[in-house]
């Protein structure tokens, strides 16, 4: 019998990746999921259980018809802005239904747990680089969410075994062009600069252009969802095998600044992107990289597809891509 594992979120834009990823590993992925966000299409590579992390009597019926070996917990709001204005919808969603989530793995013996955390977490850098001893300092509800889902699964440590992925940005689409992003509002910046460029979005925004970089705009990590979700799978072999680890930052490694993406974006598209640049957008910081030094040497990760492989990917999705 093939062995599931529960993707909370997995109708989402990370979590359908990882449920390919898991089927190609051999394992049977049960994608848990309100479709709030995610969508029904992107479930293809096992079955959809429709539900609430929150509501306890759907869980308990998902947990003893696939009997899960372990859980990925990708399922929350995901909008820093919007965080700021509804701290107390996130607080829930994020916080308190993560918890019930943990409870019900508890009492159906699931000791297994990776957990989709952000480098959100970190706060404003101290460092050029950001490893996972950087102190923590949320900015954001957003991010004060992940951390104490975070702190919830190690004060959990002697019944769940877990670790706790802290995304920087995801980006790109499947490589095999099956799925991708496709948030409704779009925030994120690579699918705003492609909508951008095909026309069948606004102008770009540039959030200032004199921050203290060598371009002036703001630096980011970039990482390829197809390599994220492969994370989780060396990640769930960790888990299972005892690695003591909490966190892992998932990363390249590299910075890319707005106006290098904008540029590539125009280079693969044939097209040049349409933007303008107006104000800082408060609580960004200027710089935003990971130190992966730890998840290479522990999980034997290493990002394989690099900015233009991810613009690739991500134009040739949203020309094709539902609207
Ligand atoms: N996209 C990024 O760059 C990024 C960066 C850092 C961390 N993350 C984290 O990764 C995870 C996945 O992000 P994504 O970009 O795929 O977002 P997404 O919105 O595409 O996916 C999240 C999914 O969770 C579902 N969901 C939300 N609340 C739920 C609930 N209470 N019960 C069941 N399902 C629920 C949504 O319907 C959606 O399908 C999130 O936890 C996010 O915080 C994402």
């Amino acid at each position: 019998m093939s062995r599931s594992i529960l993707v909370t979120g997995g109708a989402g834009f990370i979590g359908s990746q990882v449920c390919k990823a898991l089927a190609q590993a051999g394992f049977t992925p049960i994608a848990y999921d309100t479709l709030e966000k995610g969508h029904a299409w992107s479930v293809k590579w096992g079955p959809l259980e429709q539900g609430d992390i929150g509501d306890r009597s759907r869980l308990d019926a998902a947990f003893a018809r696939h009997k899960p070996e372990a859980i990925i917990h990708l399922a929350g709001y995901i909008e820093v802005g919007e965080s700021m204005r509804e701290p107390e919808r996130y607080r829930h969603n994020n916080i308190d239904k993560s918890l019930a989530l943990i409870k019900a793995a508890e009492a159906h013996g699931v000791g297994h747990f990776v957990f989709s955390s952000t480098c959100a977490v970190y706060g404003t850098p101290k460092r050029p680089l950001l490893d996972e001893s950087h102190s923590f300092g949320p900015v954001s509800v957003y991010g004060e969410t992940k951390l104490a889902v975070e702190k919830a699964l190690r004060a959990r440590a002697r019944k769940i075994r877990s670790v706790c992925l802290r995304y920087f940005n995801a980006a790109g689409a499947d490589p095999d062009g099956e799925i991708g992003e496709a948030h409704e509002p779009e925030s994120h910046l690579m699918p705003l600069a492609i909508d951008a460029m095909l026309g069948v979005g606004k102008p770009l925004s540039v959030f200032g252009d004199d921050w203290d970089t060598p371009d002036g705009t703001c630096v980011r990590d970039y990482v390829h969802v197809a390599d994220l979700a492969d994370a989780h799978v060396r990640a769930l072999d960790y888990v299972a095998k005892g690695g003591a680890a909490p966190a892992f930052n998932l990363g390249s490694g590299h910075g890319y600044s707005v106006k290098q993406l904008i540029e590539t974006t125009g280079r693969l598209g044939g097209k040049p992107v349409p933007h303008s640049v107006g104000a800082r957008r408060p609580g960004d910081p200027p710089k935003l990289v990971a130190d992966t030094t730890l998840v290479r040497r522990e999980l034997g990760w290493s990002p394989s597809r690099d900015l233009d492989a991810q613009i690739a990917d991500a134009i040739r999705w949203r020309r094709k891509m539902p609207r």
